[in-house]
């Protein structure tokens, strides 16, 4: 069984995703962290991120072990850094195959992303679309960066969501946008617990 889950910049894609999957005894894939490693290892090696042909190259030769472990992709600057690299095809051709390959997996997978429900996995049992007000989005994510420790202000993450969501949603290829068939979740005035239990209640309802 597999689980689609697609929506905007710190929508909570990422913790429902894990609930999910724990809730169901399935594997979870963060499929952001294969876009922000290819920004990371062009950033370790001083490559220009327009440099189509080298963030290809990166993401032919991911290595995709430990990402989940590796705290710096989870920063801001590699969230918008991911943003860019990823709107190139050849670098999404490159990441489709393990990420179809993790979705094939028993006994089910939950991938979060933004093309999961449209591109990667059109035949997903279950597929959500997370969406949340920007301004919430936001507030969500400042409160994560400051947790971590990371400098982080309200506004300058508001305008990084919002750029970020511009991008992913008119990119040419993979635009991020709601599968015909997804099911919807506005989550701005849902906490973690009560997505969880909607996001449950869809799934379920999908199964019965
Ligand atoms: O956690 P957050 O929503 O901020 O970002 P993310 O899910 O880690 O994704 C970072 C960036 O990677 C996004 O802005 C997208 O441009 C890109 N991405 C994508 O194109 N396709 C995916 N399946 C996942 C992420």
């Amino acid at each position: 069984m597999i689980i689609a889950i697609d929506g905007p910049a710190a929508s909570g894609k990422g913790t429902l995703g894990k609930r999910l999957a724990e809730h169901y005894g399935f594997a979870h894939l963060d499929t952001g962290l294969l876009y922000r490693a290819v920004a990371r290892v062009l950033m370790d090696r001083n490559v220009p991120l327009a440099d189509r042909d080298a963030a290809a190259e990166v993401a032919q030769n991911l290595d995709v072990s430990h990402l989940e472990d590796d705290s710096r992709l989870r920063g801001a600057a590699m969230g918008e850094a991911a943003s860019v690299v990823s709107a190139y095809q050849p670098v999404r051709d490159a990441l489709l195959a393990f990420q179809r390959g993790f979705g094939a997996g028993q006994p089910g997978a939950v991938l979060d992303g933004r093309d999961i429900g449209t591109v990667v996995c059109p035949d997903a049992d279950v597929k959500l679309f997370i969406t949340a007000a920007p301004e919430e989005r936001a507030r969500r994510r400042h409160l994560e960066l400051l947790r971590r420790g990371e400098q982080a202000e309200y506004e300058t993450i508001l305008d990084d969501i919002r750029r970020r969501d511009e991008r992913d949603m008119n990119r040419s290829t993979a635009p991020l946008k709601a599968a015909t068939d997804a099911v919807t979740l506005d989550t701005t005035h849902l906490d973690a617990d009560a997505a969880f239990q909607a996001a449950l209640k869809i799934v379920e309802g999908k199964h019965s």
